[in-house]
């Protein structure tokens, strides 16, 4: 289904329809973040990774929880950006031979993850609240912060440790 198809004619639809691409996108999320786990070779990023596999189980119960809220059906629509910055994750990466280069490597793959996701959550937060929906709205925004806390804790870990380790 195409981003304009006249299946969406309202706000309504529309935050509907990005509702669905962020559930898409966790579930993609869930399913890449063991192969970073077993790719990092820090055991700090690995413990975050791991860390952020867990709280993206739970971001994606949260979306189930706002699609119950709002009344529609909990359901997946393909999102070919997740899918593409999965993928380009996924051949960098598998290109990258020395192990902390790696690292650096996954930081900022993991990095264009969270600000994917930030996009989505800061836009379904101001639509559901442009909707009425503040309910929804205060329940999408524990996941936005979590994706912002997560993405100030990889910075803080690239610049004061791994990039120099990569750089050496
Ligand atoms: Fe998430
Ligand atoms: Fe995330």
């Amino acid at each position: 289904m195409g981003f304009f198809s006249k299946d969406i004619k309202t706000l309504d639809d529309l935050f509907v329809h990005t509702l669905r691409d962020i559930y898409y996108a966790e579930k993609q999320i869930e399913k890449a973040l063991p192969k970073m786990i077993d790719k990092a070779t820090d055991p700090q990023l690995k413990a975050g990774f791991e860390k952020h596999l867990d709280q993206t189980k739970g971001h994606i119960e949260r979306v189930k929880q706002v699609f119950e809220l709002h009344g529609v059906k909990a359901k997946q629509i393909n999102c070919p950006a997740i899918d593409g910055i999965l993928e380009e994750a996924d051949d960098v990466s598998g290109d990258v031979d020395d192990k902390e280069v790696l690292d650096a490597a996954l930081i900022a793959s993991a990095q264009a993850v969270e600000h994917y996701e930030m996009t989505r959550y800061g836009t379904l937060i101001a639509w559901a609240k442009q909707l009425g929906r503040s309910d929804c709205a205060n329940v999408l925004a524990k996941n936005l912060k979590e994706e912002q806390a997560t993405d100030r804790k990889l910075t803080e870990m690239a610049e004061s440790k791994i990039n120099l380790q990569a750089a050496e």
